[in-house]
């Protein structure tokens, strides 16, 4: 879910809903805001779907009430408890109507606590936890009679709320009786603060509040944060005070925007090379060494590593099966890769000398937070590679290594994958280099060649036009297979996702040479097969292989996609159609085969009239296990 609140001297709807819209991608199920006037009145909107209804249903009410407050919260839902309806939406209220309350996260014992308000009278209105909070909140001001200040009343009754909510929140409120006053509380789930010149936000991320400021604070794990025009006050559940800790936001507030395209994932597409170039800007020092952003790890505790394993989601768990051909390559430490959601259930064989890699977009999935914690309490080091400052993932991690691909607004994944790939080929080199198992020439001469790769990127995407037109062939298949070898096959497997995230079509992604166990029999005649051919230099023998296979899904009437080398003439024959990319050393060459997947994704999906930057039950960010 996406959350935003305000506290300060200009009307707050507006800005609350521009930092909704920014954090749309974050949840879209429905939307809502709650404003407090300087009259002490507080109205609240809320609307099923995606945020443009709300504006709508805004628009129609004349935000009669709405207008004048300078106190607002605001969220979009990915929902959890109880389904995507107007009711269920945030904000949700006291009993009273005193206070209004917005959460992200499930609160675990909300049973318990919903049964225990029931038996003392109270009605519920949904069917959500929240709205178990926003009656706790209420009955607790309703006890704080002996505070004098409003606003701080509030922030005591929001702490004394927490210590009785298990599972995982971030909760925002606002009070009638506090104008002027938005209090925030977070347990292992997002809140930044923006810190403004007479007004302060908070919100589940930066992006919200860019345009308005770059001065921030990172929250840590069960706080209670009081913002209003004049200040930040920060303390830990009981009420002892905290310091947060303060960062500027470097992005470019326009990088949030679609600057001219029809999606942001057109723009973030077509943002790769740079994104590419950025995160291997300023790398290694003036004698060649690798620097990695944050490290809170000595030279000798790599050298200690006999085991990496890498824990990750979605896409970026995609990145992690890259990366562990490349880390064995290069170090020759083993390196196993592991969905975060699988990991901690597993029992794995951990210890002070196991490095966990823990690859995070927005640095706060809940699955791959929960992994590293666990790798954390069996002493392994964890180091994150992320692409979000000020997130959870980074900040609890020994070393990070940011990505610098600028903010992803897109649901669906693309430029942060290729500069994860960038960030996890930079590891690898680093540690075989601190390990002394590549010489300095060696890595740099690795690092010349991914320094090639953004003007390799770019003539992919210059040559990308017969890709859209196949594209839009392809989007009446019923489902569309996808084969790979060595680094080909997790190429294989996001060239499936995406189709799936975007398309709603049936996807999969195989081991080129797993096909003929099993997945073969699905093939028929005219089935779309995408085939990711490796390099026929170098590792000549899987070029070969691959051909093979290609020849043996044509052999039952599939339509072959196929993606290859330029020069590579043995696949010729076989391709009903033929991409070529350029010539890149294997192991970096999901930085360019990826790319016409990620077009062809999108376009299939445009084609089939779908919201690409929003597809449908997913979101950007899942704070939730
Ligand atoms: C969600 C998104 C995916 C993403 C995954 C991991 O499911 O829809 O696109 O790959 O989370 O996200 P992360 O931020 O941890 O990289």
């Amino acid at each position: 879910c996406g959350i935003v609140g305000y506290a300060g001297c200009r009307p707050a709807l507006n800005i609350v809903v521009d930092g909704l819209r920014r954090l749309e991608y974050r949840g879209y199920d429905s939307a809502g805001v709650a404003i407090v006037d300087g009259e002490g009145d507080l109205v609240t909107e809320k609307r099923a779907g995606k945020l443009a209804n709300l504006e709508k249903a805004l628009a129609e009410d004349g935000a009669t009430g709405l207008a004048a407050g300078m106190t607002g919260i605001g969220h979009t839902r990915w929902a959890t408890h109880g389904g995507p309806t107007d009711r269920n939406a945030h904000p949700h209220r006291s009993a009273d109507g005193r206070v209004a309350v917005i959460h992200n996260g499930i609160l675990e014992n909300f049973a318990r606590l919903r049964a225990e308000l029931e038996a003392e009278g109270v009605e519920f209105t949904s069917e959500t936890d929240t709205e178990c909070a926003a009656h706790l909140l209420a009955a607790e001001l309703g006890h704080l009679t002996e505070h004098t200040d409003p606003a701080e009343r509030l922030a005591e009754a929001m702490r004394r709320v927490c210590r009785r909510l298990e599972g995982a929140f971030t909760l925002l409120a606002v009070d009638n009786l506090a104008p002027g006053a938005v209090v925030g509380a977070r347990r292992n789930s997002p809140l930044v603060v923006g810190c403004g010149e007479g007004e302060n936000y908070l919100a589940s991320d930066v992006s919200a509040f860019i345009e308005h400021t770059r001065d921030a604070i990172e929250l840590g794990q069960d706080q209670v944060v009081l913002i209003t025009p004049e200040g930040v006050s920060v303390t830990d559940f009981h009420g002892t005070p905290v310091e947060g800790t303060r960062f500027h936001i470097d992005w470019d507030a326009s990088a949030a925007e679609k600057g001219g395209y029809d999606s942001f994932m057109a723009k973030e597409i077509d943002e790769q090379p740079q994104a590419v170039a950025d995160t291997l800007l300023g790398r290694h020092t003036e004698n060649g060494d690798l620097t990695l952003d944050e490290v809170r790890l000595t030279d000798q505790d790599l050298r200690d590593v006999d085991k990496v394993f890498i824990v990750a989601c979605g896409t970026s768990f995609h990145t992690g099966m890259v990366a562990k051909y490349a880390i064995e390559h290069w170090t020759r430490i083993p390196c196993e890769v592991e969905l975060a959601s699988e990991f901690r259930y597993r029992d794995p064989v951990l210890d002070r000398s196991t490095l966990v890699v823990a690859i995070s977009q927005s640095g706060e999935t809940m699955d791959t937070l929960m992994a590293l914690r666990h790798a954390k309490e069996q002493k392994a080091r964890v180091l994150a590679i992320c692409n979000t400052n000020g997130s959870t993932i980074p900040r609890e991690s020994d070393a990070v290594l940011y990505t610098h691909c600028g903010p992803e607004i897109a649901v669906a994944s693309t430029k942060a994958f290729l500069t994860q790939l960038v960030a996890c080929y930079l590891v690898g080199l680093h540690l075989a280099q601190v390990r002394g198992v590549m010489y300095a020439d060696e890595v740099g001469a690795v690092l010349a060649q991914l320094s090639e790769m953004p003007a390799k990127i770019q003539t992919v995407l210059d040559a990308m036009e017969p890709v859209r037109e196949l594209a839009r062939d392809l989007a009446d298949a019923k489902s569309v297979l996808f084969i790979g070898r060595h680094v080909g096959y997790p190429v294989a497997l996001e060239g499936a996702l995406k189709l799936k995230e975007l398309a709603y079509m049936h996807a999969e992604g195989f081991a080129a040479g797993e096909l003929k166990h099993g997945p073969i029999a699905l093939i028929d005649e005219g089935t779309p097969v995408v085939c990711v051919v490796p390099s026929a230099r170098g590792r000549g023998v899987l070029n070969d292989k691959i051909v093979s296979n290609i020849q043996e899904v044509r052999a039952r009437g599939a339509r072959t996609i196929v993606i290859a080398e330029e020069g590579d003439d043995a696949v010729a024959p076989y391709a009903d159609h033929l991409i070529y990319v350029p010539r890149t050393p294997t192991l970096l060459a999901p930085l360019v085969t990826t790319v016409p997947l990620q077009v062809m994704a999108g376009e299939i999906a445009t084609a089939r009239g779908n919201d690409v930057d929003q597809p449908r039950n997913l979101a950007k960010s899942v704070t939730v296990e």
